[in-house]
C-alpha cells in the first residue's frame, strides 16, 4: 500500500464525514491534508510526552496563526484543572465557531482535548493526532472525549466527530516498549472480534518484531475495524460493545493492580482479560476449546501476558467490575466471543463462571 491512506469515517443519517490520514510521515502533510487554511485560528494543545513531534508540526503550520499548549500527558492530566486551563487558552487565543484544535499525544491527551473542543462554544472543530499506538488503534478514532471526575474514570465526557485525524507511525519511534505493548493489545482484540485472518498475522510474531512499515499496515487495518463498530453504533447501543471484549475483567485488574506494587498498563489488563473472556466462551458454548487454546497462544506469541502479574482478591475484582460504569444495575455484561474473528455483546454471565475465569489467570 501506497501511504497516507485515507479511510473516511461516515455517520449514518448525517453527512457528516471524518478522514483519517495514515502513513509514515503524514504528519508532514497536515496542513494540506486537512486544509488548515480554511480555519479562522488553529492551536495546539500538546503531550509533553511528544514534544519533539509537536515542534516539528507548529513549525509547518502557518505560526501566525497557531499557538500551542503543551501539557504533561498521562491519566493525571485528564483533570477539570486542565480543562478549566484549555478553555481558558481558547479565550486567550480568541478562538471562534471557525476555529480548529489540533490536540498531539497519548489517548489521555486526546481525550482531554477532544472534550475541551467539544465544549467551548458547543463544540469547535478537532483534529486528534494520537501519538501512542494505543491512542492510533484505539483512543483517538471514534469520537469518545472526556475527563476523570471525583476519582471515577471518563465521568465527564462527550462524543462528537472529529473533523479528521492524523496517524502517523513515525511519531511511534521513541515511545518505550511497554506502551507498545499496551497498544498491540487492541490489536489482537481487533483480530478477535472481527478478523480471523487478521488475529493469525498479527499474532505471527512479538508486538516488537513489526517493522514500521508493517505496522503501518497494522495500524491501517486495525483502524479499518474501529471504523467499521463505530460507524454501525456511533454512540455504543449495542454492536460498538464488542470492543469492550478483554475489558470487562481487564478494567478491574487495572484498576486493583494500581493499588500493588505490579501496576498493569491498560493493554496487558486487556490482555489478561481477553484469556479470561475466550474462557468463559467456552463455559458459555459459544466456542470450543480449541479454539480457546488457539487464542491464549496467539495472545502469547504476541509477546502479550496471559495471567495476572500478582495475586489479585477474586472478591476486589469482582467488586470493581460491577462499580465499573458499564456494568448495568450491579450485573456485569461480557462481549464474548463466538468465533475466532466474531463477536457477542451482553453476555450475563454466572458469577461462578466469572470466579472460575478469575482463578485461570491468577499468578500461581
Ligand atoms: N476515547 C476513547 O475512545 C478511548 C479509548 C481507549 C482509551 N482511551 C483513553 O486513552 C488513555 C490511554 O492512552 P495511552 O495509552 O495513549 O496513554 P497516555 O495518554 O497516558 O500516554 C502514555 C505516556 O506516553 C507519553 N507519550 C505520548 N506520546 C508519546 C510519544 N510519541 N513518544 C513517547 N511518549 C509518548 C505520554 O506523555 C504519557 O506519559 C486513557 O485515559 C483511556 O481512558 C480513550
Ligand atoms: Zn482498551
Amino acid at each position: 500500500l501506497v501511504y497516507p491512506q485515507t479511510i473516511v469515517l461516515k455517520l449514518p443519517a448525517s453527512d457528516q464525514a471524518s478522514p483519517i490520514w495514515i502513513g509514515r510521515g503524514a504528519l508532514s502533510s497536515l496542513a494540506e491534508l486537512a486544509d488548515l487554511q480554511k480555519y479562522s485560528k488553529v492551536v495546539i494543545v500538546g503531550d509533553s510526552g511528544a514534544e519533539a513531534i509537536i515542534s516539528a508540526l507548529a513549525e509547518r503550520i502557518d505560526c501566525s496563526k497557531s499557538r500551542k499548549l503543551i501539557i504533561p500527558g498521562g491519566e493525571i492530566c485528564k483533570s477539570i484543572e486542565n480543562l478549566t486551563e484549555l478553555w481558558g487558552f481558547f479565550t486567550d487565543n480568541k478562538l471562534d465557531r471557525k476555529s480548529l484544535v489540533i490536540g498531539v499525544g497519548g489517548g489521555a491527551l486526546t481525550d482531554l482535548a477532544g472534550f475541551a473542543a467539544a465544549t467551548y462554544m458547543r463544540g469547535i472543530a478537532f483534529i486528534p493526532v494520537p501519538s501512542t499506538l494505543l491512542a492510533q488503534v484505539d483512543a483517538g478514532i471514534g469520537g469518545k472525549s472526556g475527563i476523570n471526575f471525583g476519582g471515577v474514570k471518563n465521568l465527564i465526557g462527550a462524543i462528537a466527530q472529529p473533523v479528521g485525524i492524523l496517524i502517523d507511525v513515525d511519531t511511534l519511534n521513541e515511545l518505550p516498549a511497554r506502551d507498545l505493548r499496551s497498544g498491540f493489545a487492541e490489536i489482537v482484540k481487533h483480530g478477535l472480534i472481527a478478523d480471523q485472518e487478521y488475529f493469525k498475522t498479527v499474532t505471527s510474531r512479538a508486538y516488537s518484531d513489526w517493522g514500521r512499515d508493517e505496522l503501518a499496515e497494522i495500524v491501517h487495518r486495525s483502524c479499518e475495524i474501529k471504523v467499521a463498530a463505530v460507524e454501525n453504533d456511533p454512540y455504543e447501543l449495542g454492536s460498538r460493545r464488542a470492543l469492550n471484549f478483554g475489558h470487562t475483567l481487564g478494567h478491574a485488574i487495572e484498576s486493583c493492580s494500581h493499588r500493588t506494587t505490579s501496576p498493569t498498563t491498560h493493554g496487558e489488563a486487556v490482555a489478561i482479560g481477553m484469556v479470561a473472556a475466550c474462557f468463559i466462551s467456552v463455559r458459555m458454548g459459544l466456542i470450543s476449546s480449541v479454539q480457546e487454546k488457539l487464542c491464549v497462544e496467539g495472545i502469547a506469541r504476541a509477546g502479550l501476558p496471559t495471567k495476572l502479574p500478582c495475586y489479585l482478591e477474586p472478591v476486589e475484582l469482582i467488586e470493581a467490575m460491577t462499580l465499573d460504569k458499564k456494568s448495568v444495575s450491579g450485573v456485569s455484561r461480557w462481549t464474548l466471543l463466538t468465533d475466532i474473528g466474531a463477536a457477542v455483546v451482553d453476555q450475563e454471565v454466572p458469577a461462578t463462571i466469572v470466579l472460575d475465569a478469575i482463578s485461570l489467570v491468577q499468578a500461581k
